[in-house]
């Protein structure tokens, strides 16, 4: 956390283009650090990444309007660093886990996640790659912590180099969700966000969509200007 906090400092910080989110309050910011926007085929609306607990505290990821519940968290990437990180202030930072929750109680409502959730065919038995995969955050690295996330230009990435996917047993080479994630109801009726590593595979139940900073752009784009 000491790393993370040397370069966190007080800044202004540019308004990106759309609806006014009100997180300028927020007075110390990480270079990087922005929303993010959760963007579904199709849809319109303004969704972003949230916590399913009070700031600061373990919880879910969840999807859900922009307008709705308060200052929207802000997330970054640590320069040098493959951690997802969800800011809380200048001394709490949340580990954004990657956890591979194949309890069917834990997950989609009555959508086991390991079958096909229509009762009138044969359960299908879903590969490792395509098992889902639940976002959380926590104090603590958590889950498949040999995992890296990456900004491909606005859009996350989750992906397992080579020497993971040997170790957990999931093929050979590098594995990547390509951004690919899936919105799904959990347990407790929620949005949920899942990913697995067979992007061309929706779970059952579940949606797709995909994450986007876009400071992660600006910082990238000054990057190139300092050259
Ligand atoms: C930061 O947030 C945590 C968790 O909400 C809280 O316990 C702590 O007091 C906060 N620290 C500051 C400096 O605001
Ligand atoms: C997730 O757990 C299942 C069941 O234990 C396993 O088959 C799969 O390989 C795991 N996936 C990853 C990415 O570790």
């Amino acid at each position: 956390m000491k790393s993370a906090l040397a370069f966190a400092l007080i800044a202004s910080v540019s308004a990106f283009p759309g609806m006014d989110l009100g997180f300028r309050d927020t007075a110390v910011f990480v270079p990087g650090q922005d929303v993010i926007r959760v963007q579904a085929t199709g849809s319109m609306d303004n969704f972003i990444l949230r916590s399913s607990s009070p700031a600061g505290l373990d919880g879910t990821a969840m999807v859900t309007q922009a307008d709705i519940g308060g200052t929207p968290p802000l997330f970054y990437i640590a320069p040098g660093s493959s951690q997802l990180m969800l800011f809380v202030n200048a001394t709490t930072l949340l580990h954004v886990n990657v956890v591979n929750n194949t309890s069917p109680e834990k997950w989609t409502r009555g959508h086991p996640a390991h079958v096909n959730y229509d009762p009138e065919m044969q359960p299908i038995p879903l590969s490792p790659l395509q098992i889902p995969l639940q976002i959380a955050f926590s104090r603590k690295a958590e889950g498949i912590r040999t995992g890296e996330w990456s900004w491909l230009g606005t859009l996350l990435r989750f992906e397992l180099p080579p020497s993971a996917t040997k170790a957990l047993g999931v093929g050979s080479g590098r594995q990547s969700n390509q951004g690919v994630f899936f919105q799904c109801l959990d347990a407790e009726g929620r949005n949920g966000l899942f990913t697995n590593l067979d992007p061309s595979f929706t779970p059952p139940g579940c949606s797709v969509v995909t994450l986007h900073s876009y400071a992660a752009v600006q910082k990238e784009q000054r990057r190139h200007r300092e050259l």
